[in-house]
């Protein structure tokens, strides 16, 4: 049987911190499947569509990731798509309290689902998504922060003209 995990978050963007995490879960699970919760914040820079096409361009070339959009309960999706495992990365101490929360919560709605905690690597322990995109609106460079894929949406939002900062950072 196929040892599932899940990684799930918002992705707006995916970051090269998240793409260490997945690569890092690799070495433990057979497969991973990214759960990119669906659109709840009105003013997210990428669609749902966008985010998970991003995601999925970056890891192209690997089956081992699937790549799905979610709504509702987390531990649900889980159950659903058979994995026993939530993978979440701590950056920082900063990171625990509401991951912790989060935990505990998902083990309450369902026992029978743990969540695996992996730090990043410390070239990605400041970066965020909320950070990419203001270093990027405000001209700064992300070439080594984020996938090639998102430099290039974030550019084509940039042109398109959407006000990404500083209302949707
Ligand atoms: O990238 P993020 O914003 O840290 O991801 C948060 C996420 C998607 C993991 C969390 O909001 C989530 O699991 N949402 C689904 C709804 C749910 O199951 N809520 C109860 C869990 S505490």
């Amino acid at each position: 049987m196929e040892n599932t995990a899940v990684y799930p978050g918002f992705f707006d963007p995916i970051t090269n911190g998240h793409v260490d995490i997945i690569r890092r879960g690799l070495k433990i699970f057979d497969k991973i499947i990214v759960a990119v919760l669906k659109n709840p914040k009105k003013n997210a820079l990428f669609s749902t569509k966008e985010r998970v096409a991003m995601i999925k361009e970056t890891f192209a070339d690997d089956p081992r990731i699937e790549v799905k959009a979610f709504d509702g309960l987390l531990v649900d999706f889980a159950k659903k798509n058979r994995a026993k495992t939530v993978m979440r990365g701590l950056r920082a101490v900063s990171d625990f309290e509401y991951e912790f929360q989060m935990a505990l919560m998902n083990r309450k709605l369902n026992p029978e689902i743990e969540t695996l905690f992996m730090m990043p690597s410390v070239d990605y322990s400041f970066l965020s998504s909320r950070l990419v995109k203001e270093v990027f609106a405000l001209g700064g460079c992300v070439r080594d922060l984020v996938p090639k894929a998102v430099e290039k949406r974030l550019r084509e939002k940039l042109t398109s003209g959407k006000r990404f900062f500083p209302t949707n950072v």
